[in-house]
């Protein structure tokens, strides 16, 4: 993994090891795709205007989200069924997360449970929650997630349905066979009756297409942790999340699986912050693929950004090394892009180095 120097490289080499239904699955996005490839694209239609002559030689990445300290301002995004990249799945991305001191969001579908990640690491990863028809066993992961320790719950906002993906429709994924969703097992879903290659839809069917901001006081009434929403898109969406007193919300449109040519994330982020001077922490998820990204949406306001897909590259690729490669290649080259901007610490970064073109 030493002669891997960028995460496009990691992503061809983790495509040779894929089917093509967990390709599909991986790699998909909702409709065209177009808000999937505008998410990456349009970091590269922002351009730097570096500082120069500013001292740089010593440099500090660490930063804080909702007060918890991270060496790095990256978070890893809830991914879900994660032992299809590699067998160790949730624990092997838990492992390299807590070598690089930064946050993991674990995902209601994860393959690993949060007892099997806290004997194997000392780090508290958040629950990424989808809310269920079924507000038992939404409660239940909810109390799973707090006596496991975890410091946050991130509330998926952006899938009342699930997103329609073509390439996921002619390759339709069939679960090993020895599968197990275990945080959702764990907190009472019955789904030994389940076949299989019914699994994946049957989940599905059990979001709550319901869901509005009532539930997210109910969510508040039986948890004392920070509540993070992710999925925002439009500002206006921010504000009543301001209002409703959420502690940080993460813009994010998915990764492009759920609704094609919305807006793109680092866009989103930019009218976000024109459209209000609020200081909610805002995480930024969708399209990050270099250090140079990172340094963009920090400049554009957000406290961190989330990665998705690089993540399940390095997996793929390598397990838990895999996961560290893909994190050391985008620390390295964030705090490079920082340096040769002219700064020195992250709470130094702003919009003076962005020049925008449209
Ligand atoms: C294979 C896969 C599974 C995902 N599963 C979940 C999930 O269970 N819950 C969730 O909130 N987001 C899920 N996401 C979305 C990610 O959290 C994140 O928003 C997205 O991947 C960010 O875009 P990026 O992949 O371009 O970094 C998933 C994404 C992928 C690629």
């Amino acid at each position: 993994m030493d002669k891997i120097f960028d995460i496009k490289e990691f992503e061809k080499l983790a495509q040779k090891k894929f089917s093509e239904e967990i390709m599909a699955f991986f790699s998909g996005g909702a409709g065209d795709e177009i808000t999937l490839n505008g998410n990456i694209s349009d970091f590269d239609r922002i351009k730097l205007l570096p500082r120069v002559l500013k001292n740089v030689e010593d440099r500090s990445l660490s930063t804080t989200i909702l007060n918890q300290q991270i060496d790095f301002p990256l978070l890893i995004a809830p991914m879900a069924f994660q032992r299809l990249a590699h067998p160790e799945g949730e624990i092997a991305t838990a492992k390299a997360a807590e070598a690089n001191n930064i946050i993991m969001v674990t995902s209601t579908l994860s393959t690993c449970s949060f007892e099997e990640i806290k004997v194997t690491t000392t780090s508290s990863p958040w629950l990424q929650l989808y809310i269920y028809k079924d507000r038992e066993i939404t409660k239940n992961l909810v109390q799973l997630a707090e006596s496991c320790g975890c410091q946050g719950i991130v509330l998926t906002v952006d899938t009342p349905l699930y997103g329609k993906r073509i390439k996921e429709l002619h390759h339709p994924m069939v679960l090993p066979s020895d599968f197990e969703i275990k945080n959702l097992e764990i907190a009472g879903l019955n789904l030994k009756e389940i076949p299989l290659r019914k699994l994946p839809g049957h989940l599905a069917s059990l979001l709550d297409p319901a869901i509005g901001w009532k539930d997210i006081d109910w969510l508040r009434s039986i948890t004392s942790l920070p509540i993070i929403l992710k999925g925002i898109i439009n500002p206006k969406d921010m504000h009543i999340a301001i209002e409703h007193h959420i502690e940080a919300i993460v813009i994010s449109n998915h990764g492009g699986r759920q609704l094609d040519t919305t807006l793109s994330a680092i866009e989103a982020l930019r009218l976000a912050r024109s459209s209000s001077d609020t200081n909610i922490e805002i995480i930024l998820d969708g399209g990050i693929r270099k250090g140079i990204d990172i340094l963009k949406a920090l400049a554009l306001g957000a406290k961190a950004v989330m990665i998705g897909r690089p993540i399940l590259w390095g997996l793929a690729v390598g397990g838990e090394e895999g996961v560290k490669a893909v994190l050391t290649i985008l620390k390295a080259e964030f705090d490079l892009a920082m340096a040769l901007c002219g700064y020195t610490s992250v709470n130094q970064i702003n919009e003076e180095i962005l020049f925008f073109s449209h």
